[in-house]
């Protein structure tokens, strides 16, 4: 086989790091433990039913359930492991936040602590697990507040309540055909594919762009009945196809690993939408902000595309506590404009 003149994930973190002189490798250590735990659950995935890791955890009658209220996987649980595991020890970081842990997770204390907050899906679309469709994690690195690297005190949830546009990097990871890993350090977005002989993230997809315009849309048809008028107005044009006011035609996915559905959208374009809506007054909307649309918004917004809650940048939004939901649209920037308009619009 001819030498690869690839970067691998290293190489370009490293060149990255260049434009910050004095920059102590921190952030980059960080990043590359990332790319450790994804390349574990990589293989956990992989394995799947040989590897007696698809299923309930604790049992199919019982289970174990999350702080989400939903039934957690095997893989949930293992994945959730894997990034506590691999990432803790570096001294890279103050704490983290995960899907699968009520309260912000402590670096034990045998570890140096550091001045990074990282928070993660660590399987998300878990739910086509058990049946062999591609599912993902997503992360997002936030800096810890001043006070929390200057004493090196337990972190707690207030710290954690950043808004988007203060992540220093997010990212995720995807288990389908192949395992990328598409990463932003606010210098655009990079993506990495899995070299299976190697066990490196090769960078394939350099300076990744989401479309401005497109004829697909992504949305869980379902809850037709529960989204806001602005919601059925956009996808009922969209239906409406050549003859309705948009004049073309749409097509549709639903993947429901949101991960895949990013991922399509920063290949080709899309607009994806798990809006607000009115299936449960508890619940404003399905996504997570911290650790699922904050890391989404960034890279879609560093790619050239758009994310919004429907009525506001989704990076913008103060988050009031550590597992709130939230309405998301993301995706191509003309899609996700118009959507915006039409919740000005009365
Ligand atoms: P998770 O598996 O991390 O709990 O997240 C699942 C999310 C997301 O990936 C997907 O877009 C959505 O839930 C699917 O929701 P529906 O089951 O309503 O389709
Ligand atoms: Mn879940
Ligand atoms: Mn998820
Ligand atoms: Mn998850």
């Amino acid at each position: 086989m001819p030498l690869s003149r690839r970067f691998t994930l290293t190489q370009y973190l490293i060149e990255e790091r260049r434009r910050f002189p004095g920059a102590s490798g921190d952030f980059n250590a960080l990043i590359l433990d990332v790319a450790l735990a994804c390349k574990a659950i990589a293989r956990a995935v992989a394995f799947g039913e040989l590897g007696g890791v698809l299923g309930n955890h604790n049992g199919e009658a019982g289970g174990s359930i999350n702080v989400q209220g939903e039934t957690q996987k095997k893989l949930d649980v293992i994945s959730n492991q894997y990034f506590t595991r691999l990432n803790e020890w570096g001294g890279q970081l103050a704490g983290m936040a995960s899907e699968e842990m009520d309260e912000p997770y402590q670096i034990p204390k045998q570890y140096p602590r550091g001045k990074y907050l990282l928070g993660f899906d660590p399987l998300d679309g878990s739910s086509n697990i058990d049946v062999n469709v591609s599912v993902g994690s997503i992360f997002s690195v936030l800096r810890a507040p001043q006070d929390v690297i200057d004493s090196g005190r337990d972190v707690v949830e207030a710290d954690f309540l950043q808004p988007g546009t203060k992540q220093m990097a997010a990212g995720y990871a995807l288990y389908g055909p192949t395992t990328m890993l598409i990463l932003t350090v606010g210098n655009g977005v990079a993506g990495f594919t899995l070299d299976p002989n190697l066990g490196e993230f090769m960078l394939t997809h350099p300076n990744m762009h989401v479309p401005e315009d497109t004829h697909e849309f992504a949305i869980n048809a379902s809850n037709a009945r529960f989204w806001e008028p602005p919601v059925k107005r956009y996808v009922d044009e969209c239906l409406a196809g050549k003859t309705g006011p948009r004049g073309k035609d749409f097509n549709m996915r639903w993947i429901a690993s949101m991960v895949a559905e990013a991922h399509r959208i920063l290949m080709r374009g899309g607009v994806f939408m798990y809006p607000r809506d009115t299936k449960d007054p508890s619940k404003p909307g399905r996504l997570r902000l911290l650790y699922e649309a904050n890391p989404i918004g960034m890279v879609m917004e560093q790619a050239g595309g758009r994310a919004s809650t429907g009525r506001e940048p989704i990076l913008s939004v103060q988050p009031t506590s550590l597992h709130q939901r939230i309405g998301l649209v993301f995706g191509s920037k003309n899609e996700v404009e118009r959507i915006e308009r039409y919740h000005r619009e009365p």
